[in-house]
C-alpha cells in the first residue's frame, strides 16, 4: 500500500493499466467522484507513479476562479517544457503560443486559437516522440474553455501516437 493512499486498490489498478497503455499507445483515464472522495489524492499518486516510470508529467490543477481566464491551464501544462522545444516550433505557431502564454505582445486582437492549438499539438507530439508524456489535470471541470480539450470531458482525438491524458473530474 503506498503511503498516503488508503484502499483504492481498484482505482490504482486502473492507474497502472493506464500507465502501461500510454507507454505503448495513446490512452485516456478519467476518474470521476463526488467532492472530497479522494480524487486529488489518487491524482497525486498517479502522477508520482508516472514520474517513477520516467514519464514527462505535465500538470494543471485549474480552479473555479481560473475557469474564465483564457489559456491559464495551457500555461500550467507547458510550465515544464523547455525553451528549445518552443524554439523548434514553426514561426506562426510559436508566435501564437507565446502570445497565449503572455510571453509576447499580441499583434492585433490576440492569439489565433487555431494556431495556439496547433502549437500545443506540435509540442506534445515532439515530446512524445522522445518518451511517455502524461497530461495530468485535476478538477477537469474547471478547465478554461480555451485550454486544450477545454470541454466537459477529454477530447477522444489522439493528440499523440503515444502518451496519455489523466483527468479527475466531479
Ligand atoms: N484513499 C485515501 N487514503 C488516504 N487519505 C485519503 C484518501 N482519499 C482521500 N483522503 C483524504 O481525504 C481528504 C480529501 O481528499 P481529496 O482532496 O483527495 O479529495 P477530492 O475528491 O480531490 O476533493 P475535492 O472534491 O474537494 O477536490 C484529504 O485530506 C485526503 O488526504
Ligand atoms: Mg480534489
Amino acid at each position: 500500500m503506498p503511503p498516503g493512499v488508503v484502499g483504492r486498490e481498484a482505482q490504482l489498478l486502473e492507474v497502472e493499466r493506464f500507465l502501461d497503455a500510454s507507454a505503448a499507445g495513446f490512452a485516456v483515464l478519467v476518474l470521476e467522484g463526488d467532492a472530497g472522495i479522494g480524487k486529488t489524492t489518487l491524482w497525486r499518486e498517479a502522477r508520482s507513479r508516472a514520474g517513477e516510470r520516467g514519464a514527462l508529467v505535465l500538470s494543471s490543477r485549474p480552479s473555479a476562479a481560473e475557469a474564465k481566464l483564457s489559456f491559464a491551464a495551457l500555461a500550467d501544462l507547458l510550465a515544464r517544457v523547455d525553451g528549445a522545444a518552443f524554439a523548434a516550433l514553426p514561426g506562426p505557431q510559436r508566435d501564437a503560443l507565446e502570445v497565449a502564454l503572455l510571453r509576447r505582445r499580441p499583434v492585433g486582437k490576440g492569439p489565433d486559437s487555431r494556431a495556439v492549438a496547433a502549437a500545443f499539438l506540435t509540442l506534445i507530439r515532439r515530446l512524445a516522440a522522445d518518451g511517455q508524456v502524461i497530461l495530468a489535470v485535476d478538477d477537469w471541470q474547471w478547465l478554461d474553455r480555451r485550454a486544450p480539450g477545454g470541454r466537459r470531458r477529454p477530447d477522444p482525438v489522439r493528440p499523440a501516437p503515444r502518451g496519455g491524458v489523466l483527468a479527475m473530474a466531479e
